[in-house]
């Protein structure tokens, strides 16, 4: 008995070492590399290739700070304990270390989400900001091209409607009219084409997500939607430190980041690699987002006085909830702008799932957890 039982774990090792279905099922993982992993975008993409049976190498300028990230937001279990997910050391202003990883991971696609992604802060450190987010995109592509891999890895670029930047009102959507208004939208405008002109010259499957703003609650706080929400769930659960805001008319195109990560990858699928414009063809005010915030957790605001002295009020109990303050401002801001998104929607085959509504209560929902929980631990 013991032997034949012997003989059939030998004939069934043998079977499966010598089947070719389960060897080429091995070889056929896709490798991505991800260079920003630790970034709202790239825990999302990661997350998401490893659903479609990737093998995941996210790049961080500091792993064991990207590993207290992912373990704080909640991904310990789906990143960070996957086999399939592995995390590197590296930067993108560094083009040994770009040079390295590439040579060692041999990706089959390569993502660049890595940025210094505020505007506000490119107009402080606008040096720093572009030799991220304009020359970090030309280190990757200069590194395909040193290494003979331009015919064999895709290049997914997130490129940013920063880049549209001043766009005359009414003016009819026009994919090429470009004049970038922050160091941000320049140093992006500079990536695009950078990216376009690799595809071009050397046959780089490359491809620009021309992004639009997308929000998640992995959104840092510095930015609007995530400093509205906070403040929203903190006055929700007692605090009264008033939410100070810069331009309350400002209009952005909001989507969810979760959904725009299935787009970036979808690119890297077609038959020919092409730029494409990721967003909801829908605009909100920074004044509707706070009213909507403030709302799912059933506060109406009322506004009061006009230009810098414009409060939002709680129109149950007369209490400021809102101020504004110059320091908010920046020197020059992009004109919103309807994109048409209708190539998109046509040859990518992509629509956003989550609308505004939605994606400002997901936000509230997930503050309002995390504050609740907070709150218990102290
Ligand atoms: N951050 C911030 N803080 N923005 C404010 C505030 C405030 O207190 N008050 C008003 N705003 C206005 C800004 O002037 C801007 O018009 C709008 O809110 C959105 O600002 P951010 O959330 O900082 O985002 P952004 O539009 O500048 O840039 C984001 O989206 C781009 C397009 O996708 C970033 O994610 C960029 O990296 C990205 O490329």
């Amino acid at each position: 008995m013991l032997k034949k039982t012997t003989v059939f774990l030998i004939l069934l090792m043998h079977f499966v070492h010598a089947d070719p279905s389960a060897s080429a099922l091995e070889n056929s993982q896709k490798k991505a590399l991800i260079f920003g992993v630790s970034g709202q975008d790239g825990t999302y993409l990661a997350e998401f290739l490893l659903s479609k049976n990737y093998q995941v190498h996210g790049v961080s300028r500091n792993p064991r700070l990207a590993e207290e990230l992912f373990t704080i937001k909640g991904f310990k279990i789906t990143l960070l304990e996957n086999p399939d997910f592995i995390l590197l050391e590296g930067d993108i202003v560094n083009s040994t270390s770009v040079i390295k990883l590439i040579d060692k991971v041999r990706p089959d696609e390569i993502y660049n989400l890595a940025a210094q992604s505020s505007v506000k802060q490119s107009f402080e450190t606008p040096e720093e900001t572009s030799e991220v987010n304009a020359i970090g995109t030309l280190r990757i592509l200069d590194a395909l091209q040193l290494l003979s891999l331009t015919k064999k890895v895709k290049f997914f670029q997130a490129a940013s409607s920063e880049i549209y930047g001043m766009y005359p009102g009414n003016a009819p959507y026009a994919k090429y009219r470009f004049h970038p208004k922050t160091p941000y939208g320049i140093a992006k405008l500079y990536s695009y084409w950078i990216t376009v002109n690799y595809r071009e010259a050397y046959g780089i499957f490359a491809c620009n997500g021309i992004l639009f703003n997308h929000e998640s609650p992995l959104r840092g706080e510095g930015f609007v939607t995530r400093k509205i929400t906070q403040a929203a769930v903190k006055y929700k659960l007692g605090s009264r430190e008033i939410l100070k805001l810069g331009n309350l008319d400002a209009q952005r195109d909001w989507g969810y980041a979760k959904d725009y990560v299935e787009a970036m990858w979808l690119m890297l699928q077609q038959d020919e690699p092409d730029d494409f414009l990721i967003a909801t063809g829908e605009l909100h005010s920074v004044r509707e987002f706070v009213e909507q915030a403030f709302g799912e957790l059933d506060i109406e605001i009322v506004w009061k006085e006009t230009g810098i002295d414009e409060i939002g009020v709680d129109k149950a109990t007369g209490q400021i909830i809102v101020q504004i303050d110059s320091d908010f401002y920046r020197p020059t801001e992009t004109t919103p702008f309807v994109p048409n998104v209708t190539e998109t929607d046509q040859k990518l085959n992509w629509k956003p799932k989550t609308d505004f509504r939605e994606l400002v209560k997901i936000m509230i929902e997930a503050d309002y957890k995390r504050e609740k929980s907070l709150s218990h631990n102290q």
